[in-house]
């Protein structure tokens, strides 16, 4: 099939690359430098793209000087540009940037900080440092295939994991020219929209168990069920205590469960430090990334004692970059910025009026069908009909668009690709949520007028 006849895979708040000639030449010229020097396969946002050239707290500027509200990036939770992380990372730089292969006790500061914030005591568990939230799944699916000596991996049916051939394996959400791995099954997301929430947990047991025997049938047995806590890419579901049973079964056939908390950990979801605790679980292995150093590559696990010990002991580990010196500079700076700034309890009760603000809307217009979402991450499906809850994607690619005209920035998300995605910095305050809900407020009005 030539490229031009192709299908373009699937990704949500895409720039179409057809659109070109409608954007002003400057504009164009970059993209056509991007075409060339880049190639094909990275993405942009939005039908008119952006150029952003500075950031502060919760706020960009475009190359105009335009100021932009950001409502959507969770890689810089204690806001762009912070004093305190760029501090760090200047001061560590300029001192010393070396790696794991040395002693430092930074490194070991900082694994002590992170690991307390899990359940049970710092000793349960070892910390592991990589670059990127890849990274630290691939490094989950290893250790849990050595430790099970099986194959199998769940995932849910729009599942994002990272980019290495491992993890592409078992992102369905890559679409079908992704292929999935031979062990890779997948089981349906927990939609408390469209499915009875109180069924949901026994449900979501049921399904992983029939996906478990038929893994045990080709004879992969089951590794790991590997779950985003917040089934972001699924379309966001952070309703409480659901997943309790599937993880039982999982163990009951030798499996592990790994949290996969790079979307909602690190306080996005306010209540908690990370998704799998709204569950009640103690993850295997927890794997971390996008916010952990507010925006300097920095990723990471937290796996139990027992469950990487055979794996440390028969194989080294070593990440060039995962872990040095300013890695775990800007990392603990992040973390102390959370505590100290009490961005949980602001991604609370920001979180609240957002939440608040939302269903209002919602009341409104009845092209919303449902408003989700926990802390400061929401998502807001449309639907062309509110019975048969049918997905409506024109409608968010036309807000998301209209919003970022009226420069606050929002995305989309689930298979339909029909949700809003709202995921602002944890520093995102009252002022800001106004704003928002004000200029979401005047484009809703706008699609039904
Ligand atoms: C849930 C989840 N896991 C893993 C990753 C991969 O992280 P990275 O892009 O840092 O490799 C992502 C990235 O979007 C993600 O959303």
């Amino acid at each position: 099939m030539s490229s031009a006849t192709r299908q373009r895979g699937p990704a949500n708040n895409a720039f179409d690359p057809d659109t070109l000639a409608n954007l002003p030449a400057q504009d164009r010229d970059l993209i056509h430098r991007r075409q060339e020097l880049l190639g094909p396969a990275y993405r942009l946002f939005y039908q008119r793209p952006l150029h952003f050239v500075r950031g502060r707290g919760t706020r960009l500027w475009d190359v105009a000087g335009e100021e932009y509200l950001d409502a959507y990036n969770n890689v810089v939770p204690v806001g762009h540009t912070h004093p305190r992380v760029v501090e760090a990372v200047y001061e560590q730089m300029q001192t010393l940037n070396t790696n794991t292969r040395y002693l430092n006790e930074n490194i070991l500061n900082y694994a002590e900080d992170l690991l307390g914030t899990f359940s049970g005591p710092v000793a349960a568990r070892h910390a592991m440092f990589t670059c990127t939230g890849s990274d630290a799944n691939d490094l989950a699916l290893r250790i849990a295939k050595y430790r099970t000596g099986q194959e199998g991996v769940i995932v849910t049916s729009w599942a994002y994991h990272g980019n290495t051939r491992q993890l592409t394996g078992v992102s369905p959400s890559l679409g079908d020219a992704s292929p999935l791995a031979p062990w890779c099954r997948r089981v349906p997301t927990p939609d408390s929209y469209r499915l009875d929430p109180a069924e949901l947990p026994q449900r979501f047991a049921n399904w992983v168990e029939e996906q478990i025997e038929h893994l045990n049938r080709h004879g992969h047995g089951v590794a790991a069920l590997l779950l985003d806590t917040s089934f972001s890419s699924d379309g966001l579901f952070v309703d409480t205590d659901v997943l309790a049973p599937a993880v039982e079964r999982v163990r009951e056939a030798g499996g592990l469960f790994i949290a996969d908390e790079v979307q909602p950990g690190f306080g996005r979801l306010g209540s908690h430090l990370w998704g799998h605790q709204r569950h009640g679980l103690d993850p295997d292995i927890v794997s971390m990334g996008k916010p952990m150093g507010n925006g300097f590559p920095v990723a990471g696990i937290a796996v139990k004692r027992d469950v990487v010990a055979d794996f440390g002991h028969d194989i080294r580990y070593f990440n060039t970059f995962g872990g040095n010196t300013v890695a775990m500079a800007a990392a603990q700076a992040t973390l102390d910025v959370i505590r100290d700034e009490g961005l949980m309890a602001n991604a609370e009760s920001t979180g609240a009026v957002i939440r608040n603000g939302l269903l209002e809307l919602q009341k409104r217009h009845p092209r919303i069908g449902h408003v989700r979402g926990a802390g400061l991450y929401f998502s807001v499906e449309f639907v062309t009909d509110l019975d048969e809850k049918i997905p409506d994607k024109a409608n968010a690619t036309a807000v998301v668009n209209a919003m970022a005209e009226r420069r606050v920035l929002i995305s989309q998300t689930g298979r339909a690709g029909n949700a809003l995605k709202i995921r602002p910095p944890l520093v995102f305050d009252s002022a800001d949520a106004d704003r928002l809900l004000t200029e979401l407020s005047a484009v809703l009005d706008g699609l039904d007028a």
